[in-house]
Formats: C-alpha cells, structure tokens, sequence
C-alpha cells in the first residue's frame, strides 16, 4: 500500500429513530449520507435527488425531479468550460452501460454560482440504456491535502537531490585509482553504497518529475513521428538489462487493420520524445523486475485512429483486484511474490501522467502467475496530417535555431 493514506472523515450524523421497514430505511440513508445521489431514468430526466446532491447542485429535489439531467446538472472541466452534452459522464453512462469514474471535473452550483471539483461515479442499473445511478463527493479538501503533500515532496527532494549529488561526487572520486587507493574489501562496500546513492537519486528525481507535472511545470514538446521505429530504438536501449537477467526480447510491429499488407505499416503519431523513453523505460523496468524467467516483448500495432504500444512480459502477473490501483503513486502490490522486489510506487504514476500529457491513454491485462501486458493508446495521424505536421514542425525548429531565444508567452 501507498505510504500515505487517504483519510476520510466520518460524517457526523445526528441519531435518529430506528426505521419501520426498508423503504424508510432506504430513504433515511438517502438522507442522511453526504454524498450527493441522483437517480437518471433511461430517457435521460432525474427521478430522485437526495438532499445533499439537491445543495450541491443547488436547486431544490422539486425542480430537479422530471427535468433532463442535462440542463439540471452542470459539470465543468479544468479551465472552467462546461462539458459538451456528448461527452456528459451520466449521458455516456446511460448510452454505453459502462461504469465511469471520474476525479477531474467540477459541479456548478447554480445557486452560488461556485464550483466545486467532485468524485463522480455513474452506475448503470443494468447496462446499456438503463437508468443510472450517480454519486458525488466533494473532495476539494482532499486535493487541497493532496496538493500540500505534494508541495512538501517538492521541496524536500529537490533539496535532498543536491547532498546526494554531493555523495556521488565523493564516491566516485574514493572508487577511481587515480584519485584514490583502496583495498578490494573497501572497494565492494563502496560499490554497494554507490548503488544506493544512485538508487536514491533516482527516487528524488522520479518525486520531482511527479510533482512538476502535477503542477504543470514540465511543458509538453509534441513532435511528429513514425512511432514504430522511435519505440524500437527506446526499447532496443534495453536489451542489456533484459540480457543480463537472462531473458529473451523480441520487438514486433504488425498491422491489426483487416486486409492489412504484408508489408510493415507506418505508424504516425505526435508525441514527446522524453516521455515516450520515459514511458517505456519504466514499463520496460518494470517487466524485467517482475519477470524471475522467461521474456519480455514490445510490439507496436494499432487501427486507423490509433497506434498502440504493448509492452508484454511472462513474469509474476497482477492479482486482478489490485490492477485498478497500480497507476496510483506510491502503490505497490504487497504479496510473497513482490515482497523482496525493491521500488518506490512511483514508476507507473508517471507512466501514466506522460501517457495521459500526450493525450492517451494507458491500462493493464494480467493474469497472477502467467504474465502482463501494459498497453499504451495513442491518437493516430494519418501519412498526409504527419507530412503537414512535420512540414510545421522542422519550419519551427529552424527559426528556433535561427532567431534568439523569445520569452515565454
Ligand atoms: N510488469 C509487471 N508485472 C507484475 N507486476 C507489476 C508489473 N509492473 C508493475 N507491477 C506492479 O505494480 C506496482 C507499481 O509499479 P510501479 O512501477 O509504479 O512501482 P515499482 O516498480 O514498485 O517502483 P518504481 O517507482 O521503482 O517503479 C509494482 O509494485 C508491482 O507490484
Ligand atoms: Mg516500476
């Protein structure tokens, strides 16, 4: 488990009279909880509004009952920009039957006129083009907290980087016989504290890298690219580490596209180059530490609007009740199987933030014992929008390099 938990606060309820039978029972618990619930019949209108949805959205349960969710309840994006009706969590819930989840979006209250950022979920009765049943939490508190931690890890590991920088200086300089005797003893110890003091720059680093992107300090460089051949260079990088494990490697990239040539497709996508060695030097990491035997396999393929990365291993696998939670910093599955495996939680948090900053998306398929796969989706660009974009792109490059570096706008 992560090493901080989330604390939540039990709400206070004042006691009350036992209830008669469980229609009561049910609408004293409506009542009472402090999450907001709706009730949205398969046409789209709220049937039931609790009293705490009823505040935050900040219309009385008379005015929302019967009318269309849309124009009762309104959620807004980051910047402040209501959500089109299409891309509305509760309207896609009510049109695909999926469960959705979502911690990024802010409730209007049309009372006050204020936003608050809430954690919904939308969950179908009974699937597509059933009625659904929304929850909402407020949790600006819980990012408040969440973003102080966050000021607190980026100051102490960026202050922490320099003695460790300092350490590393003087071990390397102890280790290197032209600055330095020692004997063979001393020498493995000092081996051994350098590994650590590497490790532990590392783990500085990766805190500093998560919390910048958090606070949108690290800027996003897209370039136009043929993916398959980039992924195949940041991967073939590897190849020692999985060597010296003793497991095998194979890089694949294939066509998914029914009728698909023979020949190796072209997979244009607009990415960063950093993230993506990033992006697969974690996943890659990752696959050889959990793999005792066995081998490691990257593969780019894709369809028509998407390229994707599989980064496969035949190694420990993931129970399938913690792949939810692997993308969450600092979470690390805890078993006999994990146990003696070093790390910090944080490999896959960032993983998925750079996925997620080159506007993908990224999941896991496991199975305990036989292996995973981590596949990363990515836009597709067609051959003629890679040739403008990268027509754009070098133009950019070269006035970059021939004008004097402008201020930021
Ligand atoms: N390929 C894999 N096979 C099995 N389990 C995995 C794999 N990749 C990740 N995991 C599980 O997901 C957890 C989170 O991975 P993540 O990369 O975020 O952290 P870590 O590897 O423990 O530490 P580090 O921060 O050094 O990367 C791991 O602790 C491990 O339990
Ligand atoms: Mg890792």
């Amino acid at each position: 488990m992560g090493i901080f938990n989330r604390k939540t606060k039990t709400p206070e309820v004042a006691p009350v009279a036992a209830p008669s039978n469980s229609q009561n029972l049910s609408e004293l618990v409506l009542k009472s909880i402090r999450e907001g619930v709706l009730i949205v019949s398969e046409q789209g209108n709220v049937t039931l509004a609790n009293p705490m949805a009823c505040t935050m959205i900040g219309h009385d349960a008379n005015e929302l009952v019967g009318i269309s969710v849309t124009s009762g309840v309104t959620f807004v994006d980051k910047s402040g920009n209501a959500i089109a009706e299409n891309a509305n969590p509760i309207i896609v819930g009510l049109r695909t039957g999926e469960v959705g989840e979502h911690r990024d979006l802010s409730l209007l209250n049309v009372r006050n006129n204020k936003t608050t950022p809430i954690s919904l979920i939308v969950t179908p009765t009974n699937g597509a083009g059933s009625s659904v049943v929304v929850t909402m939490r407020d949790i600006a508190q819980e990012l408040k907290e969440e973003s102080e931690r966050m000021d607190f890890i980026s100051t102490a590991s960026h202050e922490m980087r320099t003695p460790v920088a300092s350490i590393e200086g003087y071990l390397g300089l102890a280790m290197n016989p032209a600055t330095a005797t020692i004997d063979q003893r001393a020498m493995e110890y000092l081996n051994k504290a350098h590994e650590s003091s590497q490790h532990l720059g590392r783990l500085f680093q990766d805190l500093l890298d998560t919390t910048k992107l958090d606070d949108g300090l690290i800027k996003v460089r897209m370039e136009p690219v043929e993916l398959a051949s980039l992924v195949k260079q940041y991967a073939d990088a590897q190849i020692p580490n999985i060597q010296a494990k003793g497991l095998t490697y194979q890089f694949g990239s294939g066509n998914n596209q029914a009728g698909g040539s023979a020949m190796t497709p072209l997979y244009y996508a607009s990415i960063d180059r950093d993230f993506l060695q990033e992006i697969l030097n974690n996943l890659i990491e990752n696959a050889i530490k959990y793999t005792p035997a066995g081998g490691i396999a990257v593969t780019v393929t894709g369809d028509e609007h998407s390229c994707r990365i599989i980064v496969a291993d035949s190694g420990i696998g993931i129970p399938r009740d913690e792949i939810e939670h692997i993308f969450q910093k600092f979470y690390r599955v805890d078993n006999s199987d994990t146990r003696e495996i070093g790390g910090t939680g944080l490999g896959l948090a960032l993983v998925k933030q750079r996925v997620e900053a080159m506007g993908g998306q990224i999941w896991a398929e496991s199975e305990q014992g036989k292996g995973s796969q981590f596949i990363v989706m990515l836009p597709r660009l067609s051959g003629e929008a890679y040739s403008q974009q990268k027509f754009l792109f070098d133009n950019q490059q070269a006035q970059a390099a021939n004008s004097t570096p402008q201020p930021q706008q």
